[in-house]
């Protein structure tokens, strides 16, 4: 076999490249389909539970019903922060970027857990488990806390969809809001090699551990161009919303100023984003539900003058934000709620790494000076 280091080729921001093989999930970025090992995103959104989809991703096939209860108890058992991670999120100030927090306390439950640096398949599957099952705890313990009220202690029982927006918010959500929030989770739990989850398994490929890869992920979600994303376009909502723009004008006025639109735009699709697609029929019903249409309205008349414009489509994140927003979530939490769904892809292509690891390590061209030689310090 040729030595592939000898040819090396130059891809910019690795546009094009196949980095590795994955039996997760696949993207036709020509025809907007997403599918995970198999399912199209429209039959899991419609037909699964973020639980079914949890199992799906670690294990390869959708479970039976013992299968299910199994990984749901087992979930449903891990919620409870260790005390010193609460006494951290206590402590830390009120003001701080939602993200950094989850990174921080993340990094942190890996202080306090045995299995930390054992590297077994079957101690993995536990701390898949545990982080999936704690990060919903992280954020809705934080948001009560930074609002001066206490947290939430985990429920035992219930998806964890309830589970979630019942620690936020201290009361049982209804029904539609917990099926809302779960098909919220489902889209965003897995989405091939985007920038988080290449994030973890370069970590993972390090023979690193669990909680350092999805530490770095939430890191990489983070970013504006990537998971940060809906809360910009929540922004741009509120601010059409508070000076009375017309939301074509003020997109028009941005494109000209050379501004990005944030939610529209992908490196993979080059036409509508399947989960973007359904999340803009669930942002109708519910702004029809909550006497809020101007969300939706304002959304599509953005969304049409982009297309106009730019030729451009929205993302999942242009229509997740009017979604969360509208079930009363602070619109700072948007990003950590992307971070609790994609745990579940970052876990699973750790696994898929780690059963078959293989370095990432890719070159630079080195562009910079040659031939120098070292002057003493005092002639400088
Ligand atoms: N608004 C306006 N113009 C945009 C744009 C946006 N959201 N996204 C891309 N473009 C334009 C760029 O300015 C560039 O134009 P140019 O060639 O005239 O300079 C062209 O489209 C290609 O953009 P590029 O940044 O090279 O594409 P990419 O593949 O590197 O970027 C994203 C992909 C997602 C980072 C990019 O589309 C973006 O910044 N979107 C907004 C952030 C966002 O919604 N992220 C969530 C992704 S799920």
């Amino acid at each position: 076999m040729a030595d592939q280091s000898d040819t090396p080729i130059k891809a910019r921001g690795l546009e094009g490249v196949i980095a590795l093989e994955s039996e997760l999930s696949s993207i036709d970025g020509q025809q907007g389909e997403l599918v995970y090992r198999g399912y199209n995103i429209n039959d899991l959104a419609a037909n699964a539970s973020f639980e079914e989809v949890v199992y799906l991703l670690w294990n390869g096939e959708l479970p039976t019903e013992a299968q299910l209860d199994t990984l749901t108890e087992r979930l449903q058992s891990e919620r409870a922060l260790p005390a010193p991670v609460l006494d951290l999120l206590r402590a830390t100030p009120d003001t701080a970027h939602p993200m950094a927090v989850v990174r921080t306390a993340v990094s942190a439950l890996g202080l306090y857990d045995d299995e930390a640096d054992t590297a077994t398949p079957e101690a993995n599957r536990r701390k898949a488990s545990r982080l999936l099952a704690q990060i919903p705890t992280i954020i809705a313990a934080f948001s009560r806390i930074r609002s001066g009220h206490e947290p939430v202690e985990p429920l035992d029982t219930h998806s964890t969809a309830y589970n979630f927006l019942y620690m936020l918010n201290g009361e049982a959500p209804g029904e539609a809001a917990e099926r809302t929030f779960d098909v919220c989770l489902v889209l965003h739990a897995d989405h091939g090699l985007n920038a988080s989850t290449f994030t973890s398994r370069v970590i993972g490929s390090t023979l690193s551990d669990m909680y350092s890869a999805v530490t770095g992920a939430i890191g990489a979600l983070k970013g504006p161009l990537h998971g940060g994303a809906n809360r910009e376009v929540m922004r741009m909502l509120l601010d059409i919303d508070e000076q009375g723009a017309d939301p074509a004008d003020y997109v028009r006025e941005r494109l000209a100023n050379k501004e990005r639109i944030m939610g529209f735009g992908h490196r993979v699709y080059k036409t509508m984003d399947p989960r973007a697609a359904i999340l803009r029929d669930l942002v109708k019903d519910l702004s029809e539900e909550r006497d809020a249409r101007k969300w939706y309205d304002y959304s599509m008349a953005i969304l049409n003058t982009m297309k106009e414009e730019k030729g451009m489509d929205p993302n999942v994140d242009f229509f997740s934000a009017s979604t969360y927003y509208m079930m009363g979530l602070d619109p700072d939490l948007f990003t950590p709620i992307f971070a609790l769904s994609r745990t579940t892809g970052w876990t699973a292509h750790l696994l898929e790494q780690w059963s078959d690891n293989r370095l990432i390590r890719p070159r630079a061209e080195y562009v910079g000076a040659t031939g120098k030689s070292v002057t003493p310090i005092s002639e400088r």
